[in-house]
């Protein structure tokens, strides 16, 4: 009996000389320590002995068992080691190579220039609205001063939503229009009641045009400030303050009279040329001063359309293009506006 024991434990080690894995040792395990492996067989002939023997027989069967089940945590100890290793193999990095990089994106030119000309009004205290993209007649252009059928309508282009059947795109405050300028957040803002009022409208605008200072889609940001006793000295100090901040504090300004219909005076605002310093005979500008916007103190017609009082509250609102002042910004960088929206990322890179 001794002998077949001795037996057992040395076909126990010869079995783990061939393991090289978990799943090879877990067999050799039920094969000599499974409920029906070699020691269980073994254990059941106990039975046939006499008591004198078992109690031998029985002492050589446990130290077997211990024998084994003491070889069998040493291979798993041994495997357990040689898999850190190879994992350790695999997930060996060289520090000392060059690194991959992943790529990385950026904002689009234009939202950058949306959110540094937010953050300069933004200092002097201009709080951010957004009146709506499409908007009523009323608020584009009839608020604004310019009746139906006005020639100064012609200015603006305009795409008209169409009627289509069960969709009306007529209401009470006139037709649905894709808005040509930010202008319309004018009257809107008056209608909130909240005096005083000096806010920045920036949004996406939409003309008939296509050119290459021109895009049928593009950004305007409009400012509006209304209280008592503004005036032009107001409107003159925020756009130079707008003019340094934006584009370098050696920069001036400039107003030059023009005609809106909802400001009364209104003016063209110029900035001085930066390629040239102002000193005029330069490729880019002309006498020395490039066209930024419009702007003016807003007419009484368009206040009280808002609810206000003409004699009581007086203000300025002003009207750029983000797209001309970013070129203006950037110079020859941009010499066709509609690359903004080619999606070209060579372009877009640059910035
Ligand atoms: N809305 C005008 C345009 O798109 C620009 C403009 C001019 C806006 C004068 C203003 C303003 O607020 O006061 O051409």
């Amino acid at each position: 009996m001794q002998e077949t024991f001795t037996q057992l434990i040395e076909q126990c080690k010869d079995a783990l000389k061939a393991v090289r894995d978990r799943a090879a040792l877990e067999a050799v395990e039920i094969k000599f320590l499974g409920r029906k492996g070699e020691l269980a067989s073994l254990m059941k002939q106990l039975a046939t002995l006499s008591d004198e023997e078992k109690k031998i027989a029985g002492k050589v069967a446990n130290e077997t068992k211990e024998k084994i089940e003491q070889m069998i945590a040493k291979a798993k100890e041994k495997i357990a080691r040689e898999e850190e290793k190879t994992r350790a193999d695999r997930e060996w990095v060289d520090v000392t190579a060059p690194g991959v990089f992943p790529n990385e994106g950026h904002l689009h030119p234009i939202s950058q220039a949306i959110q540094e000309i937010t953050d300069v009004f933004a200092q002097i205290g201009f709080v951010s609205v957004r009146a709506p993209e499409i908007d009523w007649d009323w608020y584009v252009f009839e608020s604004l001063n310019m009746p139906p059928d006005h020639p100064a309508r012609d200015d603006w282009e305009t795409f008209f939503i169409a009627e289509t059947k069960g969709q009306k795109a007529r209401g009470e405050k006139g037709r649905l229009v894709l808005t040509p300028h930010t202008s319309n957040a004018q009257v809107r803002e008056m209608e909130k009641g909240k005096l005083p009022i000096r806010m920045i409208n920036i949004n996406r605008t939409y003309r008939r045009q296509s050119d290459p200072s021109h895009t049928p889609m593009f950004h305007q940001f409009e400012g509006l400030v209304i209280d008592e006793g503004i005036t032009i000295a107001h409107l003159k100090g925020v756009l130079d303050y707008f003019a340094k901040s934006f584009f370098g504090p050696d920069r001036q300004i400039r107003l030059r009279p023009h005609h809106f219909r909802f400001t009364e005076p209104s003016f063209e605002v110029d900035i001085s040329c930066g390629a040239c310093g102002g000193k005029g005979a330069c490729r880019i500008c002309k006498a020395g001063w490039l066209e930024l916007g419009g702007a003016g103190m807003v007419h009484p017609n368009v206040l009280k359309a808002g609810g206000l009082d003409p004699e009581k509250v007086s203000g300025f609102a002003f009207g750029w293009g983000v797209e001309r002042t970013l070129v203006m910004k950037e110079g020859t960088k941009i010499d066709d506006i509609r690359i903004l929206y080619k999606n070209d990322l060579r372009f877009i890179k640059q910035f």
